[in-house]
Protein backbone atom coordinates (compact mmCIF):
# COMPACT_ATOMS: atom_id res chain seq x y z
CA UNK A 1 0.00 0.00 0.00
CA UNK A 2 0.92 3.71 0.24
CA UNK A 3 2.67 5.38 2.91
CA UNK A 4 0.87 7.54 5.05
CA UNK A 5 1.76 10.70 3.72
CA UNK A 6 0.49 9.44 0.35
CA UNK A 7 -2.95 9.51 1.57
CA UNK A 8 -3.62 11.99 4.22
CA UNK A 9 -7.49 13.33 4.33
CA UNK A 10 -7.68 16.77 4.11
CA UNK A 11 -8.75 18.97 7.07
CA UNK A 12 -9.80 22.48 5.81
CA UNK A 13 -11.20 24.58 8.68
CA UNK A 14 -13.46 27.27 7.71
CA UNK A 15 -12.00 30.92 8.94
CA UNK A 16 -14.27 32.72 10.68
CA UNK A 17 -15.87 29.75 12.99
CA UNK A 18 -16.72 29.59 16.56
CA UNK A 19 -17.37 32.17 19.28
CA UNK A 20 -18.99 34.93 18.15
CA UNK A 21 -18.38 38.57 20.73
CA UNK A 22 -21.80 37.77 22.21
CA UNK A 23 -21.13 34.06 23.30
CA UNK A 24 -17.97 35.55 24.66
CA UNK A 25 -19.83 38.14 26.41
CA UNK A 26 -22.27 36.11 27.70
CA UNK A 27 -19.94 33.52 29.24
CA UNK A 28 -18.13 36.15 30.64
CA UNK A 29 -20.19 37.50 32.46
CA UNK A 30 -21.12 34.29 34.84
CA UNK A 31 -17.24 33.59 35.33
CA UNK A 32 -16.70 37.07 36.54
CA UNK A 33 -20.14 37.01 38.62
CA UNK A 34 -18.61 34.03 40.00
CA UNK A 35 -15.68 35.03 40.76
CA UNK A 36 -17.11 38.19 42.19
CA UNK A 37 -20.15 37.50 43.94
CA UNK A 38 -20.31 34.84 47.20
CA UNK A 39 -23.88 34.09 46.52
CA UNK A 40 -25.76 31.25 44.81
CA UNK A 41 -25.03 32.04 40.69
CA UNK A 42 -28.17 30.72 38.62
CA UNK A 43 -28.38 31.41 34.72
CA UNK A 44 -31.66 31.51 33.67
CA UNK A 45 -31.80 28.95 30.54
CA UNK A 46 -28.91 27.20 29.03
CA UNK A 47 -25.83 30.42 28.81
CA UNK A 48 -25.53 29.72 24.98
CA UNK A 49 -26.67 26.00 22.89
CA UNK A 50 -23.79 24.63 23.86
CA UNK A 51 -23.76 21.08 26.56
CA UNK A 52 -20.00 21.52 26.93
CA UNK A 53 -20.07 24.99 28.20
CA UNK A 54 -23.25 24.41 30.42
CA UNK A 55 -21.36 21.53 31.98
CA UNK A 56 -18.20 23.12 32.76
CA UNK A 57 -19.96 26.18 34.00
CA UNK A 58 -21.63 23.54 35.93
CA UNK A 59 -18.49 21.87 37.78
CA UNK A 60 -17.45 25.57 38.61
CA UNK A 61 -20.75 25.36 41.04
CA UNK A 62 -23.11 27.55 38.53
CA UNK A 63 -27.14 26.24 38.43
CA UNK A 64 -28.99 26.56 35.07
CA UNK A 65 -32.85 26.47 35.44
CA UNK A 66 -35.55 27.22 32.76
CA UNK A 67 -37.84 29.26 35.12
CA UNK A 68 -37.04 32.13 37.16
CA UNK A 69 -39.47 30.85 39.87
CA UNK A 70 -36.80 28.39 40.22
CA UNK A 71 -34.05 30.55 41.12
CA UNK A 72 -33.96 31.38 45.29
CA UNK A 73 -33.98 35.05 46.48
CA UNK A 74 -30.66 36.34 47.84
CA UNK A 75 -29.36 34.61 44.58
CA UNK A 76 -27.29 36.22 40.98
CA UNK A 77 -29.64 35.32 38.03
CA UNK A 78 -28.29 35.92 34.96
CA UNK A 79 -30.42 35.83 31.83
CA UNK A 80 -28.70 34.06 28.68
CA UNK A 81 -27.46 35.62 25.44
CA UNK A 82 -30.60 34.65 23.45
CA UNK A 83 -32.60 37.31 25.46
CA UNK A 84 -36.13 37.20 27.24
CA UNK A 85 -39.65 38.67 27.31
CA UNK A 86 -39.84 41.55 29.13
CA UNK A 87 -42.31 39.77 31.83
CA UNK A 88 -39.40 38.10 32.65
CA UNK A 89 -37.67 41.15 32.88
CA UNK A 90 -40.28 42.52 35.44
CA UNK A 91 -40.29 39.71 37.83
CA UNK A 92 -36.72 39.86 38.27
CA UNK A 93 -37.35 43.15 39.08
CA UNK A 94 -39.68 42.38 41.32
CA UNK A 95 -37.44 40.38 43.33
CA UNK A 96 -34.88 40.40 45.53
CA UNK A 97 -32.14 38.81 42.98
CA UNK A 98 -29.29 40.62 41.74
CA UNK A 99 -29.65 40.39 37.71
CA UNK A 100 -27.09 40.36 35.15
CA UNK A 101 -28.46 40.08 31.48
CA UNK A 102 -26.42 38.58 29.30
CA UNK A 103 -28.89 39.48 26.37
CA UNK A 104 -26.59 39.27 22.80
CA UNK A 105 -26.28 43.33 22.18
CA UNK A 106 -27.20 42.44 18.73
CA UNK A 107 -30.47 41.00 19.74
CA UNK A 108 -30.95 43.75 22.14
CA UNK A 109 -30.96 45.58 18.79
CA UNK A 110 -33.61 43.99 17.18
CA UNK A 111 -35.86 44.40 20.20
CA UNK A 112 -35.61 48.14 20.23
CA UNK A 113 -36.03 48.14 16.62
CA UNK A 114 -39.39 46.26 16.74
CA UNK A 115 -40.35 48.56 19.56
CA UNK A 116 -39.83 51.36 17.31
CA UNK A 117 -41.79 50.18 14.47
CA UNK A 118 -45.00 49.32 16.96
CA UNK A 119 -44.56 52.72 18.07
CA UNK A 120 -44.66 54.15 14.32
CA UNK A 121 -48.26 52.21 14.53
CA UNK A 122 -47.02 49.56 12.75
CA UNK A 123 -48.01 45.65 13.00
CA UNK A 124 -44.40 43.77 13.32
CA UNK A 125 -43.82 40.66 11.37
CA UNK A 126 -40.71 38.52 13.14
CA UNK A 127 -38.73 36.32 10.80
CA UNK A 128 -37.45 33.56 13.06
CA UNK A 129 -38.18 29.86 14.37
CA UNK A 130 -41.10 29.20 16.89
CA UNK A 131 -40.26 28.29 20.12
CA UNK A 132 -36.45 29.54 19.84
CA UNK A 133 -35.89 31.35 23.21
CA UNK A 134 -34.62 34.20 21.06
CA UNK A 135 -37.80 34.42 19.00
CA UNK A 136 -39.66 34.13 22.65
CA UNK A 137 -37.81 36.98 24.29
CA UNK A 138 -38.38 39.20 21.13
CA UNK A 139 -42.35 38.52 20.72
CA UNK A 140 -42.18 39.07 24.73
CA UNK A 141 -40.08 42.17 24.14
CA UNK A 142 -42.97 44.25 21.97
CA UNK A 143 -46.17 45.52 23.08
CA UNK A 144 -48.10 45.40 20.39
CA UNK A 145 -49.61 43.64 17.22
CA UNK A 146 -46.39 41.02 16.12
CA UNK A 147 -46.98 37.95 14.04
CA UNK A 148 -44.42 35.28 13.67
CA UNK A 149 -43.56 33.97 10.13
CA UNK A 150 -40.72 30.66 10.05
CA UNK A 151 -41.11 29.55 6.34
CA UNK A 152 -41.93 30.81 3.08
CA UNK A 153 -45.47 29.49 2.73
CA UNK A 154 -46.34 31.38 6.28
CA UNK A 155 -46.28 35.06 4.42
CA UNK A 156 -49.85 33.74 2.37
CA UNK A 157 -51.71 32.89 5.59
CA UNK A 158 -50.72 36.08 7.37
CA UNK A 159 -54.39 37.20 8.35
CA UNK A 160 -53.62 41.31 7.68
CA UNK A 161 -54.84 43.26 4.97
CA UNK A 162 -52.85 43.82 2.25
CA UNK A 163 -52.51 47.26 3.16
CA UNK A 164 -51.65 46.95 6.74
CA UNK A 165 -48.91 49.43 7.63
CA UNK A 166 -46.39 46.40 8.49
CA UNK A 167 -42.19 46.13 9.48
CA UNK A 168 -40.66 43.02 10.07
CA UNK A 169 -37.39 42.00 11.77
CA UNK A 170 -35.50 38.98 11.91
CA UNK A 171 -33.78 36.25 14.12
CA UNK A 172 -30.49 36.98 14.51
CA UNK A 173 -29.22 33.52 13.27
CA UNK A 174 -31.29 32.61 10.02
CA UNK A 175 -30.25 31.78 6.96
CA UNK A 176 -29.20 34.62 5.03
CA UNK A 177 -31.17 32.86 1.58
CA UNK A 178 -34.25 31.54 3.33
CA UNK A 179 -34.36 35.12 4.90
CA UNK A 180 -34.01 36.83 1.72
CA UNK A 181 -36.74 35.12 0.11
CA UNK A 182 -38.98 36.15 2.42
CA UNK A 183 -38.47 39.18 3.11
CA UNK A 184 -39.19 39.63 -1.16
CA UNK A 185 -42.72 37.30 -0.89
CA UNK A 186 -43.50 40.16 2.29
CA UNK A 187 -42.99 43.08 0.13
CA UNK A 188 -44.68 41.87 -2.97
CA UNK A 189 -47.37 41.13 -0.56
CA UNK A 190 -47.48 43.95 1.20
CA UNK A 191 -47.93 48.07 0.28
CA UNK A 192 -46.86 49.65 3.16
CA UNK A 193 -43.77 47.83 3.99
CA UNK A 194 -40.75 48.74 5.95
CA UNK A 195 -37.49 46.89 7.61
CA UNK A 196 -34.45 47.41 8.37
CA UNK A 197 -31.56 48.72 6.04
CA UNK A 198 -29.24 45.48 6.88
CA UNK A 199 -31.05 42.69 7.99
CA UNK A 200 -31.17 41.70 11.63
CA UNK A 201 -29.23 38.80 10.97
CA UNK A 202 -25.64 39.18 12.59
CA UNK A 203 -22.57 39.85 11.45
CA UNK A 204 -21.12 36.48 12.87
CA UNK A 205 -23.83 34.51 11.45
CA UNK A 206 -23.38 36.29 8.19
CA UNK A 207 -19.27 35.64 8.72
CA UNK A 208 -19.86 31.83 9.33
CA UNK A 209 -22.36 31.20 6.67
CA UNK A 210 -19.77 32.81 3.72
CA UNK A 211 -17.26 30.75 5.26
CA UNK A 212 -19.04 27.56 5.37
CA UNK A 213 -20.21 28.21 1.69
CA UNK A 214 -16.52 28.93 0.40
CA UNK A 215 -15.88 25.32 2.42
CA UNK A 216 -18.40 23.62 -0.05
CA UNK A 217 -16.40 24.47 -3.04
CA UNK A 218 -13.08 22.90 -1.74
CA UNK A 219 -14.51 19.83 0.65
CA UNK A 220 -16.15 16.24 -0.08
CA UNK A 221 -17.96 16.81 3.21
CA UNK A 222 -18.33 19.20 5.86
CA UNK A 223 -18.87 18.53 9.43
CA UNK A 224 -20.37 21.41 11.65
CA UNK A 225 -19.47 21.30 15.38
CA UNK A 226 -22.27 22.32 17.28
CA UNK A 227 -25.51 21.44 19.27
CA UNK A 228 -28.83 20.38 17.90
CA UNK A 229 -30.60 23.42 19.90
CA UNK A 230 -28.10 25.73 18.47
CA UNK A 231 -29.78 27.80 15.26
CA UNK A 232 -27.14 29.18 13.54
CA UNK A 233 -25.30 26.07 13.75
CA UNK A 234 -28.28 23.94 12.21
CA UNK A 235 -28.18 26.81 9.52
CA UNK A 236 -24.17 25.74 8.91
CA UNK A 237 -25.12 22.04 7.63
CA UNK A 238 -28.06 22.87 5.92
CA UNK A 239 -25.82 25.48 3.56
CA UNK A 240 -23.74 22.29 3.09
CA UNK A 241 -26.13 20.40 2.24
CA UNK A 242 -28.19 23.12 -0.25
CA UNK A 243 -24.43 22.96 -1.87
CA UNK A 244 -25.19 19.25 -2.48
CA UNK A 245 -22.61 17.51 0.34
CA UNK A 246 -22.62 15.61 2.83
CA UNK A 247 -23.25 17.50 5.94
CA UNK A 248 -23.28 16.73 9.52
CA UNK A 249 -23.33 18.61 12.73
CA UNK A 250 -22.12 16.75 15.52
CA UNK A 251 -21.49 17.97 19.33
CA UNK A 252 -18.05 16.56 20.22
CA UNK A 253 -15.75 13.80 18.37
CA UNK A 254 -17.82 10.88 19.96
CA UNK A 255 -20.58 11.47 17.66
CA UNK A 256 -18.04 11.15 14.12
CA UNK A 257 -19.31 8.53 12.21
CA UNK A 258 -15.93 6.98 10.31
CA UNK A 259 -18.18 5.52 7.27
CA UNK A 260 -18.83 9.85 6.45
CA UNK A 261 -15.52 10.14 5.60
CA UNK A 262 -14.16 6.77 4.02
CA UNK A 263 -13.91 8.36 1.08
CA UNK A 264 -13.35 11.41 1.24
CA UNK A 265 -10.32 13.33 0.16
CA UNK A 266 -11.55 16.95 1.79
CA UNK A 267 -12.91 17.26 5.01
CA UNK A 268 -14.60 20.72 5.41
CA UNK A 269 -14.95 21.71 9.17
CA UNK A 270 -16.64 24.42 11.04
CA UNK A 271 -18.27 25.26 14.48
CA UNK A 272 -21.06 27.42 15.13
CA UNK A 273 -20.77 30.59 17.21
CA UNK A 274 -21.71 28.47 20.80
CA UNK A 275 -19.04 25.67 19.93
CA UNK A 276 -15.85 26.46 21.69
CA UNK A 277 -12.47 25.20 20.09
CA UNK A 278 -12.13 22.07 22.27
CA UNK A 279 -14.92 20.51 20.42
CA UNK A 280 -13.46 21.72 17.11
CA UNK A 281 -9.96 19.87 18.37
CA UNK A 282 -11.58 17.22 19.63
CA UNK A 283 -13.44 16.45 16.04
CA UNK A 284 -10.57 16.88 14.77
CA UNK A 285 -8.61 14.38 16.68
CA UNK A 286 -11.63 12.06 16.72
CA UNK A 287 -10.98 12.41 12.35
CA UNK A 288 -7.15 11.89 13.05
CA UNK A 289 -8.22 8.34 14.58
CA UNK A 290 -9.73 6.95 11.67
CA UNK A 291 -7.52 7.78 8.89
CA UNK A 292 -3.72 10.06 8.83
CA UNK A 293 -5.08 13.53 8.45
CA UNK A 294 -3.69 17.32 7.22
CA UNK A 295 -4.87 20.58 8.72
CA UNK A 296 -4.95 23.62 7.49
CA UNK A 297 -7.07 26.72 7.41
CA UNK A 298 -9.37 28.81 4.57
CA UNK A 299 -8.33 32.10 3.94
CA UNK A 300 -11.07 34.40 5.66
CA UNK A 301 -12.36 37.21 7.30
CA UNK A 302 -10.58 38.40 10.33
CA UNK A 303 -13.32 39.29 13.19
CA UNK A 304 -12.23 42.04 15.64
CA UNK A 305 -15.86 42.93 17.13
CA UNK A 306 -15.65 43.20 21.10
CA UNK A 307 -18.37 44.26 23.29
CA UNK A 308 -18.69 46.06 26.41
CA UNK A 309 -19.31 44.26 29.91
CA UNK A 310 -21.92 45.50 32.15
CA UNK A 311 -20.07 48.22 34.31
CA UNK A 312 -20.28 46.24 37.80
CA UNK A 313 -18.28 43.22 36.38
CA UNK A 314 -15.97 45.33 33.70
CA UNK A 315 -13.47 45.34 36.86
CA UNK A 316 -13.98 41.96 38.35
FE1 LIG B 1 -24.94 37.74 19.13
FE2 LIG B 1 -24.87 36.83 16.68
FE3 LIG B 1 -23.47 35.68 18.51
S1 LIG B 1 -26.61 37.67 17.73
S2 LIG B 1 -24.68 35.89 20.34
S3 LIG B 1 -23.19 37.78 17.79
S4 LIG B 1 -24.51 34.62 16.86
Amino acid sequence: GLADDEVRMKIVLAQPRGFCAGVVRAIDIVERALTKYDRDIYVRHEIVHNRHVVQSLESKGVRFVEELNEIPDGSVAIFSAHGVPRSVEAEAGGRDLLTFDATCPLVTKVHNQGRRYIAQGRTLILIGHARHPEVEGTLGQVDGPVYLVEKLADVQTLPLPIDTPVAYVTQTTLSLDDTRAIVEALTARFTDIIGPETRDICYATQNRQTAVRELTQVADVIIVVGATNSSNSNRLREIGEEAGLPSYLVADGSEVNPAWIANAEVVGLTAGASAPDVLVDDVIAALGRVKPIEVSVLDGKEERINFKLPAELATA
